[in-house]
């Protein structure tokens, strides 16, 4: 008779239920192909009496999540709290400190805290995984950690927010604004409770901070991340990149440089043929680049019940098979702090403004570029009536410290109106 693998789980909100009903609807294949049965034995959620879509009666409730991880017949702790700190945090360590491994769905807290669990998880011997906290259902952390491991990573980017990419998506579609379409999404219930974690891009910043652990074999930096949200973006830019041949996506880029570790996160355009620039609605796109393999490019659910579940019980089957990996694909002892990188790689750049329509105008600004080394690529001038004419430029290569000189060029140039938009292109 195989000893069964023994699960307490902490957290019964859309992921938690979705791993009850996995557990529950496979567990004869589940058994086979971990080679023993994985059972939930005792959960703690919030509320006990919440009308829940799934039969929880069977397992021993606890009130307090921590006292999960004290259980003698608790094998495997799942955290599917969420937050940075916290009970899920207490829980964890708890958990890892009674000798039990870990799998969580917490991005947030990995991101913070990631090294120092990582540390107390491998001193103990016990494994820490967190497939489910990096794009939902998109076996990620497993392509980067296992499959790709024979590879030197040269970048690793992504979309990996779903609500993002719906707003974006969305605005091009419909023309709506990006107010009326944050407040579509509010009312789907795609937001997080703190809707910045989404919008100003912190959520997607955590993902990507944990995927440059493993691509760069260095300690999680999150707050080296360099963060810009969607918020500023209109879909007059939308429109406008699409006519030059691009999408605006909220991208992640992960990648070693001479200069350190580049880590941003920020509304960037991306050619209309790449798979990141057709990308629809909540989907989550990861696309890795390897010297071996070349570009690997991953698409599926970032979020919901299935997808993330799918995810933590990919995490729960390689613990009963009994695979033990270091948790950043490298023993944590050794991961060293990557210097970040100040300066962020050469792109080319969109730029849109409105200048007066006189004579010289647009010389002027060309001067500006010329003055801080930037070459123009492709302009356009839109047709207009009255004194104010719209003008895209595409860039050759460019430093965002040149395109920050020449935006500070063009204030004195006494020919715009309203801000300037620069926007990153990056070369995928
Ligand atoms: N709020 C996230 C998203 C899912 O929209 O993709 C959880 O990380």
């Amino acid at each position: 008779m195989t000893i069964p693998l023994r699960l307490g789980l902490a957290g019964l909100g859309t992921v938690g239920i979705g791993v009850v009903k996995i557990v529950q609807a496979h567990a004869e294949l589940i058994a086979r192909r971990a080679g023993r049965p994985v059972e939930i034995v005792a959960v703690s959620a919030s509320s006990r009496k919440k009308n829940r879509s799934a039969d929880i009666s069977a397992y021993a409730w606890e009130d307090d999540p921590v006292a999960l991880a004290r259980r003698g017949d608790v094998d495997v702790l799942v955290e599917l709290i969420g937050g940075e700190n916290g009970p899920a945090k207490a829980l964890v360590e708890t958990a890892l400190a009674n000798g039990k491994d870990v799998v969580t769905a917490n991005k947030a807290m990995l991101a913070r805290h990631g090294q120092t669990l990582a540390e107390a998880a491998e001193a103990a011997g016990r494994a820490l995984r967190f497939e489910a906290a990096v794009a939902g259902g998109i076996p990620v952390i497993k392509a980067l950690a296992e499959g790709l491991a024979g590879n030197a990573i040269r970048r690793v980017m992504g979309v990996m927010n779903g609500t993002c990419n719906y707003i974006l998506t969305r605005m091009e579609s419909t023309g709506l604004p990006y107010e009326t379409v944050f407040e579509e999404a509010r009312q789907l219930g795609y937001l997080e409770a703190d809707p910045s974690l989404d919008v100003d891009g912190i959520d997607a910043g955590h993902k990507l901070s944990l995927l440059a652990a493993i691509a760069f074999g260095c300690q999680v930096d999150f707050d080296a991340v360099h963060l810009e949200g969607i918020g500023a973006v209109s879909i007059d830019d939308i429109r406008l990149a699409r006519d030059m041949g691009y999408a605006i996506k909220l991208l992640g880029v992960a990648q070693m440089t001479g200069r350190g570790l580049e880590q941003r996160m920020t509304p960037c355009l991306v050619p209309e043929a790449h798979p990141l620039a057709q990308l629809q609605g909540g989907t989550n796109m990861v696309v890795i680049e390897g010297d071996a393999v070349g570009q690997i490019v991953l698409r599926g659910a970032g979020a919901g019940e299935g997808p993330t579940a799918s995810a933590v019980m990919g995490d729960v089957i390689d613990i009963a098979r009994g695979l033990r990996l270091p948790v950043f694909g490298q023993p944590a002892a050794g991961l060293v702090a990557a210097p970040p990188a100040a300066v962020s790689a050469a792109a080319p750049w969109y730029l849109r403004m409105t200048l007066i329509d006189k004579p010289g105008a647009l010389a002027r600004i060309a001067t500006a570029l010329g003055d801080s080394g930037i070459s123009i690529d492709r302009m356009r001038q839109y047709g207009h009536e009255g004194a104010h004419a719209p003008v895209l430029i595409v860039t050759h290569k460019a430093s965002s410290d040149d395109i920050r000189h020449a935006l500070e060029r063009f204030e004195d140039t006494g020919v715009l109106v309203g801000a300037p938009v620069a926007l990153r292109i990056e070369d995928v």
